[in-house]
């Protein structure tokens, strides 16, 4: 196994993941951990230094034990790590006068050419990411360069007898688009047969969860959507009946969607489940309430009561499980710790273990959205299920703009299902990030038979996305758009006209609250 040694950068998560597609089984320990003992129990086969905020020059700078150099296996250092690298093996590390580099930079290759870096410089030059205050001024002994960058005359150097490389640049971000070649390079020197699976990253996780919950008991928020369930699944297998459920169903669910989520959980995983029906109180408190940052508040507070309300009813909790992914984890920090605006409240069960002195189990949280669903793959999870498209915690509230009703959301439920519908039986339905039926404050007049009608519109939405960050809208045929609007008209009593939004996000949102 590969030892990432973490000192702290941003994307330290992104090498894990560059290395589990290469299906190379590594772990990330915080450089405090890592300890002379630390290695002799983990005897890494390779070992990966992460990048870091620090400057190896301050006093008390972060460092890897000295001993990492002596285990005879491969190194990696990146940026922070390279630097560490250089100063620790008798290079000189300087503070960047004019020589610092953010962003976007291309790397020439110099005249030796190693294994690392099969498959670079095919066209030339390479594109990087580099993130650099501090420069490396003169190289350790034994190092030679293999490719400069105009900021970074020594932007991949390495001592080829110790195969210890060292990258000014961050190779495991999106923007150096051949990173993944040098990872594949790298582990493949080192001797990786790149046999590691899921599989075993599911046996580990479970291992994980019950060594850190012993013999409590566990809740966890369900809400129907992939990660909750995912997480659930998961500790359900790690620890049975020390876990419970909360599925809070506030009333602003899809057609039978309480329903689903409830059968599969109780009957067919066996897990126990509080089926909390509140409709009542969230549909009550949302009467009359058309702002959509008070519905979102609103029912982010009613959802915290209720969950706290069921949850004390469970003896013994110690624990409380989120499907938190490791995007949910790099967002939460802060680049800049400058102020941001807020575009939606978003809503979700977080703030509730200070209030409830519960601790955390997040086994989902090294995770991005695609290893998740491997995972729930891997245990059986129906792949309908785990292909589902994301459901944003407030429900229809946040798709039925201005005041909400029981009408209302009957009538979207009935147009939702049916468009649904047709995006499945198009085939459709996997290439979309998210589609879904927003019901318009609008009623508009139409002919139906010989009749006169007065009734809503609705709004259409579909879009692709990678990550829900940025969208575009899906560009449906003209054919699949008339079928699906007269079916919606037909057959929901309540619309008689259907539209489109073709907005992309930015300047729109997904949503359309
Ligand atoms: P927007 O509308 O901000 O949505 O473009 C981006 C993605 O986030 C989902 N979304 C939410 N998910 N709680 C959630 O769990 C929320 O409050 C929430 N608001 C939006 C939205 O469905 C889309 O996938």
């Amino acid at each position: 196994r590969l030892l990432i040694i973490d000192f702290g950068s941003q994307v330290t998560q992104l090498i894990a993941r560059r290395l589990r597609e290469l299906n190379v089984y590594c772990e990330i320990h915080p450089f405090q951990s890592v300890t002379d003992a630390f290695l002799d129990d983990f005897a890494p086969k390779a070992v990966i230094l992460s990048g870091g905020p620090a400057s190896v020059i301050d006093e008390g700078a972060p460092r890897p034990p000295a001993k990492v150099f002596d285990l005879g296996v491969p190194i990696l250092g990146i940026c922070y790590g390279q630097q560490v690298m250089m100063q620790m093996l008798g290079g000189e590390v300087l503070r960047g006068e004019g020589t610092a580099e953010f962003g976007r930079a291309y790397v020439e290759p110099a005249d030796k050419r190693i294994d690392l870096l099969t498959g670079w410089f095919l066209e030339g030059r390479e594109q990087v990411w580099m993130s650099h205050g501090d420069h490396v001024s003169r190289l350790a002994p034994g190092f030679e360069v293999i490719a400069t960058s105009p900021g970074a005359p020594f932007a991949i150097t390495a001592d080829l007898a110790r195969n210890f490389f060292a990258v000014q640049f961050h190779p495991e971000v999106h923007h150096t688009p051949n990173g993944r070649t040098l990872y594949e390079n790298f582990i493949r020197l080192a001797g990786f047969k790149g046999d590691w699976t899921m599989a075993a990253y599911r046996d580990e996780a479970i291992r994980l969860i019950r060594e850190q919950v012993g013999d409590a008991q566990v809740i966890c928020g369900l809400s129907g959507g992939v990660d909750s369930s995912v997480a659930a699944v998961l500790i359900h297998e790690a620890i049975g009946d020390q876990l419970t459920c909360v599925f809070v169903d506030h009333g602003l669910l899809r057609q039978n969607e309480a329903e689903e989520v409830v059968s599969m959980f109780r009957d067919h995983y066996n897990i126990p489940l509080i089926h909390a029906d509140e409709a009542e109180l969230f549909l009550g408190a949302l009467e009359g309430v058309s702002d959509p940052e008070t519905k979102r508040k609103t029912i982010g507070k009613l959802f915290i009561d209720v969950f706290q309300k069921y949850a004390d009813q469970i003896e013994g909790a110690e624990f409380l499980a989120q499907g938190t992914l490791y995007p949910d984890v790099i967002e939460s920090v802060s680049f800049s710790g400058g102020p941001s605006v807020t575009i939606k409240s978003h809503h979700n069960v977080g703030g509730l273990p200070e209030k409830m002195g519960l601790r955390l189990v997040e086994p989902l949280r090294e995770l991005f959205k695609d290893e998740v669903r491997a995972l729930g793959h891997e245990l059986g999870l129906p792949a309908s299920f785990i292909g589902r498209h994301p459901f944003p915690g407030p429900g229809l509230a946040i798709r039925c703009p201005g005041e909400i009703t029981r009408d209302k959301l009957e009538i979207l439920r009935k147009a939702d299902a049916i468009y649904i519908d047709q995006i499945r039986k198009h085939g459709l339905y996997d290439e979309i990030w998210q589609a879904f039926v927003a019901i318009l404050p609008v009623r508009t007049v139409g002919v139906m038979g010989d009749g006169r009608t007065y009734d809503y519109a609705c709004a259409l939405r579909a879009v692709t996305s990678v990550d829900g960050m940025t969208a575009d809208y899906y560009p449906f045929s003209h054919d699949f758009l008339g079928e699906t609007a007269t079916r919606i008209i037909n057959e929901v009593k309540g619309i008689n006209r259907v539209t489109y939004d073709i907005t992309s996000k930015p300047p729109g949102t997904i949503e359309w609250e």
